[in-house]
């Protein structure tokens, strides 16, 4: 009898130890995976206010060493919405901040766009010399320039049934271009080559014109300072439409012919309307400028101008 109590004595006795380090081990589980947790950057987040949905958004796009640094700085509400704009450069992330607290009433997306062609800087401050390794995609707008003796190679003479006299360009241009006027041809339209390559000297001249006619303002909206021109590169036309009597190339049916085809040879139309504040020119219905079938149909597609083009395709840095 009493051996029998023994044996249940020391039963309950283990049953206590038994649960006693289930309990221990389940706290100190919990206090582990707390601790665990708050290495997390859920955790870190949550606590500088970023919210789960915004959580979600921030370690899809950005890697650790990314995080780490935004972990420095207090809750941004517009964070989020900048991240997950399609353009959105992170080495410009405190520029686009920056532009869009001075501009609230512009919209973020705007915001990006601007920030990445550069229009936090005032033109022609600190000009960028333009080095693009493919020279159809080079860059020459009021921030990136060509050297005063930049002078393109194979740019070839015109011959009278595509363009005006004294017309020269780059070779593989000028073959697009022919393509481009036979197509539009056959549809009805007859669109030649007014100007196309440019030197230094011969902008210069340009600009210095409209300068002494209208103003340093007005020059700049519809004229490149020399070394500033894509004409230029050789890469660029200006066109019109051979009937046009008024000389009003956005008003033919050239135009619109051009508008919707331009890019399946090649071509895109470099100063569209609504976009002035990103290239910085007036609309120009007839300057057009060639990168190159598949980049010209992204451009087209996208409805972005060269200049964002160029910063989120080809110059974006890595991080
Ligand atoms: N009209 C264009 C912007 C040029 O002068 O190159
Ligand atoms: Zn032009």
């Amino acid at each position: 009898m009493k051996k029998k109590l023994k044996i249940k004595k020391q039963a309950k006795k283990k049953l206590i130890i038994f649960i006693l380090i289930i309990i221990i081990s389940v706290g100190g589980f919990k206090l582990f995976n707390d601790y665990l947790y708050r290495q997390t950057y859920e955790y870190k987040l949550l606590q500088i206010n970023y919210s789960l949905n915004e959580i979600k958004i921030i370690e899809e796009e950005f890697n650790d060493k990314q995080i780490d640094t935004l972990l420095t700085k207090e809750y941004n509400p517009n964070l989020t919405k900048i991240i997950s704009d399609k353009y959105f450069i992170y080495n410009n992330l405190n520029r686009y901040l920056n532009y869009y607290n001075e501009n609230k009433d512009i919209d973020l997306n705007k915001v990006i766009s601007l920030i990445n062609v550069n229009r936090d800087n005032a033109f022609y401050e600190k000009p960028i010399k333009t080095n693009y390794k493919d020279e159809k995609l080079m860059l020459v707008n009021k921030y990136y320039y060509l050297d005063k003796d930049y002078e393109p190679e194979n740019i070839i003479t015109t011959t009278g049934t595509y363009s005006y006299a004294n017309n020269s360009l780059n070779e593989e241009t000028y073959n697009a271009y022919q393509e481009l006027y036979n197509a539009a041809k056959i549809d009805g339209h007859t669109i030649l080559i007014v100007s196309s390559y440019r030197n230094f000297e011969y902008q210069e001249e340009l600009w210095n014109e409209r300068k002494e006619l209208y103003g340093t303002r007005k020059a700049d909206e519809y004229a490149a300072r020399a070394g500033h021109s894509e004409h230029q590169t050789g890469y660029a036309v200006d066109v019109a439409d051979f009937y046009d009597v008024n000389d009003k190339f956005g008003d033919t049916e050239s135009y619109i012919w051009m508008k919707e085809n331009a890019h399946k040879y090649g071509f895109i139309l470099r100063y569209p309307k609504d976009k002035e504040d990103i290239t910085g020119y007036s609309y120009e219905p007839w300057h057009y400028r060639y990168v190159g079938k598949e980049i010209a149909n992204k451009i087209y597609q996208e409805n972005i101008t060269f200049d964002e083009y160029y910063a989120y395709y080809l110059d974006k840095e890595v991080n």
